[in-house]
């Protein structure tokens, strides 16, 4: 089983994780590591926070020459910028010897006190009665609370990724609905690999789109690290000319990660507009993965239905507020006749079903169709304009003033990579749960021993 713990905070100096139980002998190149990292980084959504997030990946343990040795793999992203900002290092800094060396200037202090009024949405206010942190500071559960630790579950389902590979298994997402511009069009892909290619030149049009700003950013000699609060300030205007220039230059699907190019735009339109409002928006995803095996997970207890951990692990998603299985929630207003999936003896290798309407479990198993995982997500709770009315704990008072730190329009679109990173890990423990093994081949044995009994199975009922 694939276990993992994280570390970090936010705005701190990096966010860790450990995984345990990777067999050994899968091969995990770092730059496909890097690459997930960038997909939940990067946006057309998420302002200028991720030029400024110089995200260092270092894998320390576990990984000899690209295989992974069976030992824990110790992973970490470092934030550049954490390391560096005074601010920061002064809110977050572990011990006095660190604090006691750092003079904040007064418009510094002033704007870190504001981190005293709570956030509506956020974890603040239960946050600090829960945990009682010294003189209010709200940053110790924001930054804990706050989605910057995903990175380091991305890297995580970046491996489980890599291991269900090996068995043909491919997942990807997409956003289905921003604000209030559903997508009602995806069903004109007539296969899902047809709609999977375009999801992976999308992905690859996101990446691509990154690397060059990088290489502009670098080319102009530009940088926000180690240098003055004046000179931070003339860098990061250039850096985000550069990298808006850039993310306009994205075709709407990359800009908002939806296939369907005419809904595309309507969403990109519903950004543009909540961006302009100073407001953010919600949205929707889904998660698919196919070549699946049936029979993941078990039906024989409420805890081994891989339906209920994907479902607990998706949830795990900072402003994650829905899931659902295939039609999901409109199962409820669906007659049985016109929801159940009719089981039918015309496929080539196993069971062919006429539709798809279950997202791929049945009785919290895979039935070997693509597993289709929807995730509802909030708007972002930062609002620059729009304030919604909360408390300032230093002064005892209402206030509509929250800060502004790092507003986003929406999370929808960098969710979904988080979201295809806890299906993986999710379908990954399944897969060697049910195959299990120290070693690859050992697995792959299991696997396809499992897979000729299957094919066995059904042409034994087909030959009837
Ligand atoms: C990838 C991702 C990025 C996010 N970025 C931000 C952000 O920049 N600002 C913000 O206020 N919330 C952001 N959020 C949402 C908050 O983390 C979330 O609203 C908060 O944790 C409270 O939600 P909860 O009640 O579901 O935990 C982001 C969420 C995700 C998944």
């Amino acid at each position: 089983m694939l276990r993992f713990l994280t570390a970090g905070e936010s705005h701190g100096t990096a966010c860790s994780a450990i995984v345990e139980g990777a067999p050994s002998g899968l091969c995990i190149p770092k730059k496909k590591v890097e690459e997930e990292i960038i997909l939940r980084q990067v946006g057309y959504c998420r302002g200028w926070r991720q030029a400024v997030e110089k995200n260092e990946l270092e894998i320390t343990s576990g990984i000899h020459d690209s295989l992974s040795t069976g030992a824990p793999i110790n992973i970490t992203v470092y934030n550049t910028e954490g390391v560096k900002n005074p601010v920061w290092r002064k809110s977050l800094g572990a011990y006095p010897e660190e604090l006691d060396k750092i003079e904040l200037s007064k418009e510094d202090a002033v704007r870190e006190k504001r981190r005293n009024v709570f956030i509506p949405g956020h974890a603040d206010m239960p946050g600090i009665i829960k945990y009682r942190h010294p003189e209010g500071n709200l940053r110790f559960i924001s930054d804990r609370a706050s989605a910057r630790e995903t990175i380091v579950r991305v890297a995580v389902g970046a491996v489980a990724k890599l291991f269900l590979k090996e068995f043909g298994v491919e997942i990807y997402s997409y956003i289905t609905q921003i604000g209030g511009v559903k997508d009602e069009t995806t069903d004109c892909f007539s296969t899902q690999s047809q709609l999977q290619k375009k999801i992976k030149s999308i992905d690859k049009e996101i990446v691509d789109n990154f690397k060059s700003t990088i290489k502009e950013i670098e080319r102009e000699g530009l940088t926000i690290f180690d240098v003055s609060s004046a000179e931070i300030a003339k860098n990061r205007k250039r850096i985000i000319d550069i990298l808006h220039g850039n993310l306009e230059k994205l075709s709407d699907c990359a800009k908002v990660k939806c296939p369907h190019e005419p809904t595309a735009k309507k969403m990109v339109d519903e950004i543009a507009a909540a961006r302009e409002e100073g407001d953010t928006a919600g949205g929707a995803f889904k998660v698919i993965a196919t070549n699946l095996p049936p029979g993941l997970g078990s039906y024989t207890h409420y805890d081994k239905r891989l339906s209920s951990r994907i479902a607990a692990s998706v949830m795990g998603i900072p402003a994650a507020k829905g899931v659902e299985f295939g039609r999901g929630f409109e199962a409820a207003e669906l007659r049985g006749s016109k929801m159940h999936d009719p089981i039918r003896l015309k496929g080539k290798t196993f069971f062919s079903r006429d539709t798809n309407n279950a997202g791929g479990v049945e009785g919290g198993m895979t039935n070997s169709e693509p597993l289709i995982v929807g995730v509802a997500i909030k708007p972002i709770s930062m609002i620059s304009k729009k304030a919604v009315k909360t408390v300032d704990i230093d002064a005892g008072k209402e206030t509509t003033k929250t800060s502004g730190e790092r507003a986003d329009v929406s999370a929808a679109p960098s969710a979904t990579v988080v979201g295809e990173a806890l299906v993986a890990i999710e379908l990954a423990n399944a897969m060697m749960e049910k195959f299990g093994g120290d070693h690859m081949t050992e697995i792959k044995e299991n696997y396809e021993n499992y897979m000729r009994y299957v094919a066995g199975f059904y042409n034994g009922i087909k030959g009837k």
